[in-house]
């Protein structure tokens, strides 16, 4: 809770820090990268960065949680800072590097906002910034100490054990402890990091997500090789870094750096009827959970709702169907906006996922991730079939702006 005299401050500061945040943040980052080239190199996303999600994110989870401390709502703000926190986890982020992120946010504060800056202002957001930081660093210290690990201290080295493409442009990675003892547990539906040395000397990081069942002795991990596009300039973007790295050059027996999984996209511990809902790549949590539920016998009624441009893009197509086959009340439900050759059948339709004629039974819990369009779409569809605002999980992948945006 901000003292009294700070939230009437924050009431009326708001606007005007809503207003400017986005230009804040860009040049926050600016700021600390400047005297931390470092960060930038082997840290942060460089691609995010370059394409401005990480700045958007910061700003939009700054601006809600200081909303959220004038109309508290718990629920949001603990959705927002998980969301952060496993993040943080999943990249060994650690208390002592809150300093440098005040110094550089609060620089870039005063030299946006100028005079409006007094000492009164800045003396209350400061307390924002604090109360921000400090549930982050205990909820961060709740998640290593879960994991069994010292705070930051989340780095192994795997082996690649297996190496298979699951489509065109998607390969998987069947990865196994070095030493022969067992890899940390972990919650279908999370994900890891990956620390690849590229050739110009940074250390970039991406998440996958874990696309087997935690009973399984090796974690798998599936990556999609990201294409430079076409912008609306003419000009294209650069191809993905780290997939593209992955995809080339890393095949059975090469070591890879990896953290222990985190992520709060995990299936509830309870029975309810389950939507897991994927589009593209965003099949790999599900590929986990439903390979989890799988292993478990479960048997509450499951509905599998997946989208991809064509069954060659399909990454584990044979497999969900072997999956959905072990379970005795799971259905399946495929959309292809390029069936080929292929006849449509009743779980196989050609166009894009479309839960019109979908039965979605009571009390459903639903799993959502793909981009984040089509889970905006889903989640539409899915509130006007009465499924609870509370009950729909997702994934986003990549920062998330989704979380802290006006609900
Ligand atoms: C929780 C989570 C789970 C995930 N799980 C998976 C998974 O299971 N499988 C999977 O394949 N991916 C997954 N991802 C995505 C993955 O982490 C990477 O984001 C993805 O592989 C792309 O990384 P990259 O380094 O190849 O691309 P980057 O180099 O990061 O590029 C990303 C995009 O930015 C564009 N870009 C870069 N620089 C510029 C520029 N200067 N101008 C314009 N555009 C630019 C690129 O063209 C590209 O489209 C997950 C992400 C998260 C957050
Ligand atoms: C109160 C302080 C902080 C806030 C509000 C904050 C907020 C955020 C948010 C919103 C994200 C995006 C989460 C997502 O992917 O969905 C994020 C990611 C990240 N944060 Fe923080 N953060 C804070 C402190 C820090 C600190 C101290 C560090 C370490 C220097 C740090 C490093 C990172 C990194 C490396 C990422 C991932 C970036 C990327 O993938 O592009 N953060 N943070």
């Amino acid at each position: 809770m901000l003292s009294p005299t700070s939230t009437e401050i924050i009431r009326a500061t708001l606007p005007v820090v809503g207003a400017a945040i986005g230009d804040i943040t860009s040049l926050f980052y600016r700021k600390m990268f400047a005297a931390h080239p470092d960060l930038e190199r082997d840290l942060f996303n460089r691609g995010n960065q370059k394409q401005g999600g990480q700045q958007k994110a910061l700003a939009g989870a700054i601006a809600a949680f200081a909303a959220l401390q004038l109309e508290p709502d718990q629920a949001r703000v603990d959705l927002i800072l998980s969301r952060i926190a496993n993040k943080h986890a999943s990249l060994g982020i650690e208390p002592a590097q809150y300093a440098i992120v005040h110094t550089h946010l609060f620089d870039a504060i005063v030299e946006v906002l100028g005079d409006a800056v007094t000492p009164e202002v800045a003396a209350a957001w400061d307390e924002v910034y604090w109360t921000m930081a400090e549930t982050l660093i205990a909820m961060e210290a709740g998640l290593y100490r879960a994991a069994g690990v010292a705070p930051g201290d989340v780095w192994r080295q795997v082996r690649v054990r297996e190496r298979r493409h699951e489509s065109a442009d998607t390969v998987s990675f069947v990865l196994t402890s070095v030493d022969g003892g067992s890899l940390p547990a972990f919650a279908p539906g999370q994900y890891l990091s990956v620390g690849v040395h590229l050739s110009d000397g940074a250390r970039q990081i991406r998440q996958y997500s874990l696309s087997s069942a935690p009973s399984h002795q090796d974690w798998r991990i599936t990556v999609k090789r990201v294409d430079g596009q076409l912008l609306s300039d003419g000009s294209h973007s650069p191809a993905g870094e780290v997939s593209n790295f992955l995809y080339r050059n890393v095949f059975e027996n090469d070591l890879l750096d990896v953290t222990t999984p985190f992520g709060d996209l995990v299936l509830q511990d309870d029975d309810a009827p389950l939507l897991l809902i994927s589009a593209g790549i965003g099949c790999t949590p599900m590929m986990g959970m439903l390979s989890h539920l799988a292993d478990t016998e479960d048997t509450r009624p499951i509905s599998v709702l997946h989208a991809d441009r064509s069954p060659s893009n399909h990454a584990h197509r044979a497999e969900l169907t072997e999956l959905v086959e072990r379970l005795p009340f799971a259905v399946m439900h495929r959309w292809y906006e390029d069936l080929g050759a292929r006849r449509p059948e009743a779980d196989l339709r050609k166009g894009r996922a479309d839960l019109g004629e979908i039965t979605v039974a009571p009390g459903t819990r639903a799993y959502l991730c793909g981009p984040l369009p089509f889970m905006l779409g889903m989640r539409e569809a899915l509130l006007e079939k009465d499924v609870a605002a509370e009950n729909i999980h997702y994934e986003v992948f990549g920062p998330d702006s989704w979380a802290a945006a006006p609900a």
